[in-house]
């Protein structure tokens, strides 16, 4: 029945259960909250990662803003897991780390830093006149 859909479409939405279609799945307000948060004994991402993942403390720190939710959310499994070694990574996020990160933080966290504004940019040849 019409009506029956409809009332079930509002209540998913009206719990914000549905992601913007073709959006990354995550909330990015609570990714900038979670990227920001000093964990206690720990130090937050954006201690290197810097302000909206946009900069870094130095250059073997990856910029993080703008790249693809699906990819962040795939490597930083894989820190948590070990699967990606980095001495500095999995220090934190894996489970006994100082920053552990839920599968809601990973997903939050993706949403928000890839809808900064990346400052990356290609090489632009001058224009010809
Ligand atoms: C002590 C500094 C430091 C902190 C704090 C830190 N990172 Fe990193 N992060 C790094 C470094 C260095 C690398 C590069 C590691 C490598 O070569 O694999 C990295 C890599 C990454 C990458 C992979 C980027 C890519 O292009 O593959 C992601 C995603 C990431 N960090 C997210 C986070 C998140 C989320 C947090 C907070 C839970 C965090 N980082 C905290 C230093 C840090």
């Amino acid at each position: 029945m019409k009506s029956t859909a409809l009332i079930a479409l509002a209540a998913l939405l009206a719990t914000g259960s549905v992601a913007a279609v073709g959006g990354p799945p995550g909330n990015p307000a609570l990714g900038k909250q979670r990227f920001e948060a000093t964990p206690p004994g720990g130090q937050s991402c954006a201690s290197c990662h810097l302000e909206s993942g946009a900069g870094a403390i130095d250059d073997s720190t990856p910029l993080l803003a703008g790249q693809h939710a699906d990819y962040l959310a795939m490597t930083l499994r894989q820190y948590r897991s070990g699967e990606r070694v980095n001495v500095l990574m999995n220090a934190q996020v894996a489970p006994d780390g100082t920053n552990p990160l839920t599968d809601a933080d990973i997903e939050n966290i993706s949403a928000y830093l890839a809808a900064q504004r990346s400052t990356l940019h290609t090489y632009q040849p001058p224009r010809r006149r």
